[in-house]
């Protein structure tokens, strides 16, 4: 069956493994299949919603798009844009956050972990930031959405104003409700220096995560200094039960080499871990290190990644202005 399928990825700096593994490695495989449209979006207006420096924003921008294609998305098969070149995302999300309840946002756990404790201090924009998401999803009609594990509450509020804005004014099925497409195994991606945190492009420490655009020596050191426990590598999937910093390893290592966890743990029962490690970093460096060059050569162009966006922008607002003005139509402007 064809897939409507759309994503986004913040244009935020430091792109990385989680990101990679948790979402673009499967944007590409969508991507792969010929039945499926594919829509990639470097979300800026999302970005937005923390404070960004412009000059750093503008290079986010372009070091995510990079990353894409250098990861193999291909601007001649997707479309790949950027969501502020887009106004139709902004124009419904007001639209749909009219349709939206309050207390449907006020359960997003994502929010309270990025406003913290002072929450009064919070942008506006980040609070209705689920909204925007919806509207970039709905506009669409995408009946798949890939994404890691952190982002289900968003798609169920996207579903779930979906279906209120049918209800309400009457229209069955006009707006789709999408299905999150979430990896079942290593949809979380943890942080290398503490395996219950998750690999975050905001955590300070440099060494808590592999780097999309990370060379070769400093991946092979950032895993050789990664955090590991002192008993020995499991023998099988129970002792790697209350391991988080090893299960977290073993994880990368078999999505890396699209193996199950149990071949994992059979190829190094009874080894040290130092030779795991070593095995690890050399597949790393084998899949990661050619997107990272690829990525820094793309950079050097940057009419070229301008230009894919201008292109894939016009696509997409070709697809997403006819959705809101039906819309408008259907709300009685
Ligand atoms: P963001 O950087 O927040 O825009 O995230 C882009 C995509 O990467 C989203 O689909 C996230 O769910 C996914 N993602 C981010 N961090 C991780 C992680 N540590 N593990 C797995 N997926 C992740
Ligand atoms: N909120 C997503 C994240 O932080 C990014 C995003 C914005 C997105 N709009 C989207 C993801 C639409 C999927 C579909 O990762």
């Amino acid at each position: 069956m064809s897939k409507k399928i759309f994503s986004g990825v913040q244009p935020t700096g430091n792109l990385h493994l989680g990101n990679y593994l948790g979402a673009i490695k499967n944007f590409v495989s969508l991507q792969k299949d010929k039945q499926n449209n594919c829509i990639y979006c470097v979300v800026d207006l999302h970005a937005i919603t923390v404070k960004q420096d412009p000059k750093i924003l503008k290079k986010n921008i372009r070091e995510t798009t990079a990353t894409f294609v250098a990861s193999g998305l291909n601007p001649k098969e997707s479309i790949i844009f950027n969501q502020s070149m887009v106004p139709s995302h902004s124009e419904g999300a007001w639209l749909l956050g009219c349709v939206a309840r309050m207390g449907w946002l006020n359960r997003m756990t994502q929010f309270k972990e990025k406003a913290g404790k002072d929450k009064e201090k919070a942008s506006v924009g980040l609070y209705i930031y689920p909204i925007l998401m919806a509207s970039d999803i709905l506009l669409y009609d995408a009946t798949h959405v890939p994404v890691g594990e952190d982002q289900k509450q968003h798609l169920e509020l996207t579903r779930d104003i979906a279906q209120k804005f049918n209800l309400d004014f009457d229209c069955k099925n006009f707006l789709t409700s999408p299905e999150p497409l979430i990896q079942k195994d290593f949809s979380r991606i943890m942080s290398l220096k503490d395996g219950t945190k998750k690999m975050s492009k905001s955590d300070p420490s440099d060494q808590s995560r592999i780097n999309m655009t990370d060379d070769k020596d400093l991946i092979v050191s950032k895993i050789k200094k990664a955090k590991t426990d002192s008993a020995k590598l499991p023998e099988n999937d129970k002792d790697i039960n209350n391991r988080p910093e090893l299960k977290n390893l073993y994880g990368i290592f078999s999505s890396i080499q699209n193996q199950a966890l149990d071949l994992t743990i059979e190829e190094f029962k009874g080894k040290n871990f130092s030779e795991f490690k070593n095995k690890l970093a050399e597949a790393l460096v084998e899949k990661i290190y050619p997107i990272s060059n690829e990525t820094n050569k793309l950079l050097n162009d940057e009419k070229f990644i301008d230009q894919i966006l201008l292109d894939g922008s016009e696509k997409a607002e070709a697809i997403a202005k006819k959705k809101v003005n039906d819309i408008k139509n259907i709300i009685g402007f």
